[in-house]
């Protein structure tokens, strides 16, 4: 997030917290479990899958695994491939700043996105400062890893409401703690979908009107407020607008909403009228902005 006075606000000393072991309690708990446990050679066989998934992903891309793939990372993954949310981990379909995103396939051969996110990486001001003003989060934490999940619980439950509001999103289908698994965005194949950054729309205008109308929804329904909302965070799946990487979207009485939508509108006006467009900030402010 860009420099902002209210970030001052903002607790200057965060809790740094390595990765500690007792923060999986919950995993590790049902680990201990599974030691008596006629599932644990099958749990077994799953995180060796995992860990051999991960050896070939390091010879293809040494950074990404060994980055992600902390000891606590490693567990989440063992416990949702566990409750069958996963079964292999197929390659990285991003490295961003802060998060990966990965292929997981399911026993049943269907693909999902995993987004994980890195303890190392992250904006923990920039969490806690959205989390603070979000209505939702009841939470003042200054625990790394706490507000990690909390991010991550975020973005779950922001899709979970841009879905309900018709808006075109990926399905959350689950988290826990760094981890997010949603719907793939791709063809069968598993080529994900490209970002409107990388693959512009054959038609610009068209794919702009379904643009806008998706915003809207995102707006006026879900009331909602992206806030990093460009040409790298909408997908352009057979032309059709996905819009994705909703962590940071706030509802539209946080303290921040009308900047960040303000952006959100400058950054779209500008992005689509490169493309010939005819539109500009004040067009697309008045066609969402209704009050
Ligand atoms: N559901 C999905 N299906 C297919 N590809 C996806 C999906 N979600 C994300 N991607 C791909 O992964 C990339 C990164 O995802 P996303 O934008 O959510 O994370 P990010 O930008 O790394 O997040 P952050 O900036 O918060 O670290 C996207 O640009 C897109 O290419
Ligand atoms: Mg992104």
């Amino acid at each position: 997030m860009e420099e902002n006075p209210i970030m001052a606000n903002v607790d200057e000393e965060l809790v740094d917290e390595e990765l500690m072991e007792d923060d999986l309690m919950e995993v590790e708990s049902d680990e201990e479990v599974m030691d008596e446990n006629p599932r644990v050679a099958k749990a077994d066989a799953q995180v060796q899958k995992l860990i051999s998934q991960k050896r070939i992903k390091d010879s293809d891309d040494r950074k990404v695994s060994s980055e992600i793939f902390d000891k606590a990372t490693l567990q989440v993954l063992y416990k949702l491939a566990n409750q069958g949310y996963l079964d292999v981990l197929n390659g990285a379909i991003s490295t961003g700043k802060e998060a990966n995103v990965l292929k997981g396939i399911k026993d049943d051969g269907s693909i999902v996105a995993v987004k994980i996110y890195r303890i190392a990486t992250s904006d923990f001001k920039k969490m806690q400062y959205y989390i603070a003003g979000d209505p939702r989060f009841n939470v003042r934490s200054s625990n790394k890893r706490q507000l990690i999940n909390n991010w991550v619980n975020k973005e779950y439950r922001n899709l979970t409401r841009l879905k309900d509001a018709g808006v075109y999103v990926p399905e959350a289908i689950t988290s826990l703690n760094n981890v997010l698994i949603i719907e793939f965005i791709g063809d069968e194949d598993g080529n994900p979908a490209p970002t409107v950054k990388n693959l512009p729309p054959e038609d610009p205008n068209d794919f702009y009107e379904k643009l806008v109308d998706q915003m809207d929804k995102f707006i006026n329904k879900a009331n909602l407020i992206h806030g990093d909302l460009s040409s790298y965070n909408i997908l352009n799946f057979d032309e059709e607008p996905v819009i994705i990487d909703v962590s940071q979207s706030v509802v539209k009485d946080h303290i921040i909403a009308g900047e960040l939508l303000e952006r959100d509108i400058k950054n779209i006006s500008f992005e689509f009228k490169k493309m010939g467009v005819d539109t500009s900030i004040e067009d697309l402010t008045n066609r969402l902005i209704k009050d």
